[in-house]
């Protein structure tokens, strides 16, 4: 008898140790984080935040298929969504969107940083009341407003 209940115990806190990663979120999608090397934005990550292409925390980051498109792979197996920038904007630095269809498609790699169309600089702008940061792609000296850092790369973690 002891030895069942023991057995049944053994067995209890097992599933109760095993319980947490059955009831996890979604697996990690295939594909690379892309995040930010320098301040104000050390290490954050390239990620969809309500739809919109946000520096945020390693623990959301999304996670790219990079060839010469940006492809943000879905954590539940949706269709993927591709990162744009809007070219025809008239102030140097140009918004960064995810849509459904890829309409920049220059994106290419320079060791393990992110070029688009031959830029790798974005201008990083601070949300007021988050911790998340607002990135443009960057192709000369205007800024959204002085709160906002220029000359940041985004960068593949490692080339692995
Ligand atoms: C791109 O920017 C232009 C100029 O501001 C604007 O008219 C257009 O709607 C934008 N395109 C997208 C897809 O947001």
């Amino acid at each position: 008898m002891k030895f069942f209940a023991l057995a049944a115990t053994l067995l209890t806190a097992s599933l109760a140790l095993a319980a947490p990663s059955a009831t996890s979120s979604a697996a990690t999608p295939a594909g690379s984080q892309i995040r930010t090397d320098q301040d104000p934005v050390y290490h954050l990550y390239l990620q969809d935040i309500d739809g919109q292409p946000l520096l945020g925390p390693e623990a959301s980051s999304g996670y790219f298929t990079i060839s010469n498109t940006v492809q943000l792979n879905s954590a539940t197996g949706g269709a993927p969504l591709f990162l744009n920038v809007n070219m025809t904007e008239t102030t140097s630095y140009k918004s960064v969107s995810l849509d459904a269809t890829a309409t920049t498609t220059d994106w290419t790699m320079s060791g393990d940083t992110i070029v688009a169309g031959g830029q790798q600089n974005f201008v990083v702008c601070p949300i007021s009341g988050s911790t998340n940061f607002d990135l443009f792609l960057q192709t000369g000296d205007d800024v959204p407003s002085s709160a906002c850092t220029d000359w940041i790369t985004i960068h593949l973690p490692c080339l692995c």
